[in-house]
């Protein structure tokens, strides 16, 4: 693991801490029945409707999954590097009765078996702590078996350079398109290093991997909101989240 991974994953550590000390919220969450966005849902419901084995990487609190396995999938796999995420999440989904297991590991390198997936599942703050976006679609290609899907609903990769103002929407000066990275000031703090990839180079590590694009859809509505912060950048006008289907075609020769 590289220096910055390494301090990436201290900084996960301790910001899982939230998701043991806010459980009872986030059990409340998960019986209200709703972590996946309609547009989710909508895009996911045929492949859910097939009752898929869901590999979920950087799985964090787990509620996606809980929503995922009420949604249709027969069982869901989370794989996370922070043991205080997963051994939170494996809890709550065992108090809840739900079909998930919780890996603890680092990724790109999941320790699960090639083709185990009928849908690779992530996002909400997951592609920015991968450094080499080709090694993470390998991973998600080995994954996967043929016919199965990989599904991301992700931060749209120009959301850094959104300023929080209320009044109306502004560039961030400290921040570029194509920076490459920048620490991150907000959660999970504590000096992480996101990456910043750019929406070409997230398509094009997919299909390099061999997988084909299904959709792409851009959208305005953030998947996270600071407590207390309503930021113009939020109001409509600009990208703030994104998401893709792509498949392992049924004739690759993975
Ligand atoms: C913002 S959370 C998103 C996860 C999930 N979709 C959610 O909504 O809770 C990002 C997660 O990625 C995990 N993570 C970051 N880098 C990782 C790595 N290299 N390997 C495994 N997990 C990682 C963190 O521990 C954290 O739980």
């Amino acid at each position: 693991m590289d220096d910055v991974t390494r301090g990436n994953r201290l900084a996960w550590e301790t910001a899982s801490r939230k998701h043991v000390r806010e459980d009872a919220e986030l059990r409340g969450q998960a019986r209200a029945g709703g972590a996946l966005f309609a547009t989710e849902v909508e895009m996911l419901g045929p492949i859910l409707a097939t009752g898929p084995h869901v590999v979920h990487l950087q799985s964090g609190h787990g509620l996606d999954d809980l929503a995922l396995t009420a949604a249709g999938a027969r069982a869901v796999t989370g794989v996370d590097f922070s043991a205080t995420a997963t051994a939170a999440a494996q809890r709550r989904a065992d108090d809840l009765g739900r079909a998930c297991r919780y890996v603890h590991a680092a990724l790109p390198g999941a320790p699960l078996a090639g083709g185990c997936a009928d849908l690779v599942y992530t996002g909400k703050g997951a592609l920015i702590w991968m450094p080499d976006l080709a090694a993470w679609a390998a991973d998600v290609a080995r994954l996967l078996r043929r016919g199965g899907h990989l599904f991301v609903h992700e931060a749209h990769p120009a959301v850094p350079l959104w300023t929080w103002d209320e009044d109306e929407p502004r560039i961030r000066p400290d921040r570029g398109y194509f920076a490459g990275s920048h620490v991150n000031d907000t959660f999970p703090a504590g000096g992480a290093v996101e990456w910043q990839h750019t929406l070409g180079e997230i398509l094009n590590a997919v299909i390099g991997a061999g997988l084909e694009l299904r959709r792409v859809e851009e959208y305005p509505e953030p998947f996270w909101r600071a407590d207390g912060v309503d930021a113009a950048a939020w109001r409509g006008r600009l990208p703030n989240t994104f998401a893709l289907l792509a498949w392992r075609p049924e004739s690759a020769a993975h």
